[in-house]
């Protein structure tokens, strides 16, 4: 069953049983400085919530990770009871250690223990989404992903989980994954700068299956270029409205969670999304990816 999309920017795409909105929001930025602890600005951080979803907004990512349990917490007094339609995507499979790192939890019993821990901070009895985050903070490793993989899906048949995905995985790895049970989505860093998963991303269009970029706006260091700020002017818009649109146009199978702490900044996304690319601004945005790998600060 489809449920109906709202009219946002780029329209729809199925997530499962659901159609989500292709505009959707990234709740990493909601908790403090380096993703630990609370926001400084509480209200503010609820207000973003309430504000994605007034604005139709149906696809809301974010992780156990972030805070720790900052964001899924924020995400259920902002939202619960949560609307029809709205879809929560989390991720398991990293944790956070005292230097504020990422290492990984992919034991079996770590990610018992996270999926549980997503429901009862998000006040649910199954997880929409759930994807197996792998890798490391350098980026998706080799390797097979069956043991935790099958953790996640023992957790699906109990009916913990709807839906599986997987975050910062290697072309292989996804295969992998899909030849174990069905994912709905892949969630790798990719942008306009940044274009190493662009044939991964052709390939799960043609299979129905969606492409979650990370840091579609270049998160810890912001996509910037000449060409990028040459075909803002000349459009008479911002770089990041021509990086969200750019991305929408690149394939339909692209979902957009970019980060946002400001309600006047989500605003100004969902409208910049919108912005018509001509055939020429395409051209001369094409020569911008395929840069090195951005650092990565944090996740
Ligand atoms: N799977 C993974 O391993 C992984 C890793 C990283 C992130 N993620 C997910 O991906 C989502 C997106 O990544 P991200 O938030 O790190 O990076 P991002 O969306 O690329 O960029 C977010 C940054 O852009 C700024 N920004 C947003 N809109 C702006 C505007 N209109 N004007 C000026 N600045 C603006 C934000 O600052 P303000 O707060 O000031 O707006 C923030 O610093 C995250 O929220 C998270 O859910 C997943």
């Amino acid at each position: 069953m489809h449920t109906p999309v709202p009219t946002l920017p780029g329209g729809g795409w199925p997530l499962g049983e659901s159609t989500v909105t292709r505009f959707g929001y990234g709740a990493m930025r909601l908790a403090g400085p380096g993703v630990l602890g609370p926001p400084a600005d509480r209200d503010g951080a609820l207000a973003v919530l309430r504000t994605a979803v007034d604005l139709g907004i149906t696809h809301i990512d974010t992780a156990g990770a972030y805070g720790p349990r900052v964001t899924n917490r924020l995400i259920r007094e902002a939202l619960h009871p949560y609307p029809a339609g709205l879809r929560l995507v989390t991720k398991v499979g990293a944790v956070r250690d005292e230097q504020g790192g990422w290492p990984p939890a992919r034991r079996p019993d770590e990610l018992r223990r996270a999926v549980h821990e997503n429901l009862d901070d998000l006040g649910l009895d199954a997880l929409d989404v759930v994807n197996l985050r792998l890798g490391d903070a350098s980026g998706p490793q080799p390797g097979s992903l069956a043991e935790p993989f099958a953790a996640l899906v023992d957790l699906q048949r109990q009916g913990l989980i709807r839906h599986l995905g997987v975050s910062n995985a290697t072309a292989a790895q996804v295969a992998e994954a899909r030849s174990l049970a069905p994912i709905v989505c892949v969630q790798n860093l990719y942008n306009l700068a940044y274009r190493q998963d662009d044939e991964l991303i052709d390939s799960l269009a043609d299979q129905g299956i969606a492409y979650v970029p990370f840091f579609p706006l270049g998160g810890f260091t912001p996509v910037q270029s000449t060409a990028l700020s040459a075909v803002a002017d000349r459009l008479g818009a911002t770089p990041i409205s021509v990086t969200l649109a750019w991305l929408l146009r690149r394939s339909p199978n692209i979902l957009l969670i970019p980060g946002t702490s400001s309600v006047a900044h989500l605003r100004e996304n969902v409208a910049g999304a919108g912005l018509a690319l001509p055939d020429e601004a395409l051209a001369a945005l094409e020569g911008i990816g395929r840069r090195p790998r951005p650092t990565r600060p944090a996740d």
